[in-house]
């Protein structure tokens, strides 16, 4: 039966982390996987996520299934971080929101629901996007192309082959868009050329699918969200995916969500009902602890406040890392200009080293980013950025 099963190629990303655990240089440092470490390069154990989970556990509880879509608290918390407690779409009822496996979970769940309504529709990514894209909706069935995005003479966004491309697309075509934080990149565009990717999208027809895996991390909770609004103003339907798994630290325990804005209440009710028929297909329904978690923590003032300064700790010492590097790089002998660095945002900054390069880094320095350039700068700490300037100026 099997005698013809080709090896799979390693995940771009997840297959690192294999080879990282397998090194044995005792100075290696993994900055290929989007995973947010403190300065003493630890995985932080948030401390709301503690406090809800030590009230959680005073009064244990018995594990039953959960509904199809999720717990109810968990959906509405998330629609509220999406949307807004007081917007319009939530009050009216218009969106259609479900717990997912994290935010690839959010993203599936989307996708295989697109499949359904819109068999022949094309998807469009970033050039370049987060890798699991590409492959995430052609197993759902899609041809996936391309949008320009990224500029690499320019160190930035090519917004008018942006525009172009999006201009260029088929009615129909999905459009999967990074809410903040562009994956790989680093690079996003400002809420006046939003405007312009809006009404592009608009005029055309297009089904924007944003991905929203970073939000808090870019300028804060409310200004990296904001583009939702703006989608919401513009009288769109569209998708969401969200996920906790940076945010609140919760990688393991896949917490995201898909949420669907809809026509009306009633629209919302047939998407919603089509939705849970995925996901009884896929996994029956999704895990407690992690939902529950975000859950209480989300809708409960004291540990929301706890959370947003945990995340606002989090955003802020990223931030302090890119300016150490720009830094370190210049003092440990690198002649070109690597500001850039700073003025990208969230987990990433997209190096413009070669794969080469990045090869190099990895087997004779123990530094770890992806093939493509990524490194995760979330997982720079005041120990490890000396050895990895040093490492980076042999290497360019
Ligand atoms: C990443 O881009 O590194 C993260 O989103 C983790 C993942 O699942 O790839």
């Amino acid at each position: 039966l099997f005698t013809a099963v080709e090896m799979a190629p390693r995940d771009p990303i997840l297959g690192l982390n294999e080879q990282f655990n397998a090194d044995t240089n005792p100075n290696k440092v993994n900055l290929g996987v989007g995973v947010y470490f403190d300065d003493n390069g630890k995985l932080p154990l948030l401390q709301c996520v503690q406090a809800a989970e030590k009230t959680m556990m005073s009064t244990p509880t018995a594990r039953g299934y959960l509904p199809i879509d999720g717990i109810v608290a968990y959906d509405n918390a998330v629609k509220s971080l999406v949307f807004g407690a007081d917007s319009e779409p939530v009050k009216s009822g218009r969106v259609a929101t479900v717990q997912a496996i994290g935010g690839t979970g959010g993203l599936k769940i989307g996708a295989d629901f697109l499949k359904k309504v819109s068999p022949n529709a094309k998807v469009l990514i970033s050039d370049p996007s987060w890798e699991n894209h590409r492959a995430l909706f052609t197993n759902a069935g899609f041809e996936v192309d391309t949008y320009a995005y990224y500029d690499a003479e320019k160190r930035g966004v090519n917004f008018e082959g942006f525009l172009a491309s999006l201009n260029a697309a088929a009615p129909g075509t999905i459009v999967v868009l990074h809410a903040c934080c562009h994956n790989p990149t680093g690079y996003d565009i400002t809420p006046a050329q939003w405007d312009q990717v809006i009404a592009a999208v608009k005029a055309k027809g297009l089904t924007p699918f944003l991905d929203m895996a970073y939000q808090g991390f870019g300028h804060g909770i409310a200004e990296d969200g904001a583009v939702i609004g703006k989608f919401v103003a513009a009288g769109l339907n569209f998708f969401v995916s969200t996920s906790f798994s940076k945010s609140f630290s919760l990688y393991g325990e896949r917490v995201g969500g898909l949420s669907v804005l809809c026509a009306d209440k009633e629209e919302a009710g047939r998407v919603l009902s089509q939705l849970k028929i995925v996901i009884r297909t896929n996994y029956s329904n999704p895990p407690i602890h992690g939902g529950a978690v975000v859950a209480a923590v989300l809708n409960n003032p004291e540990l929301r406040a706890m959370w947003e300064q945990e995340l606002a700790e989090m955003r802020v010492r990223i931030k302090a890392m890119r300016q150490k590097l720009v830094d370190g790089l210049k003092a440990a002998g690198v002649k070109q200009d690597m500001s850039f660095i700073t003025t990208q945002i969230g987990m990433f900054s997209y190096s413009g080293l070669s794969k080469d390069q990045m090869v190099r880094l990895r087997n004779e320095f123990g530094v770890y980013g992806t093939d493509t350039g990524r490194m995760c700068v979330a997982a720079l700490n005041s120990k490890n950025i000396d050895y990895v300037c040093q490492a980076i100026a042999k290497v360019v």
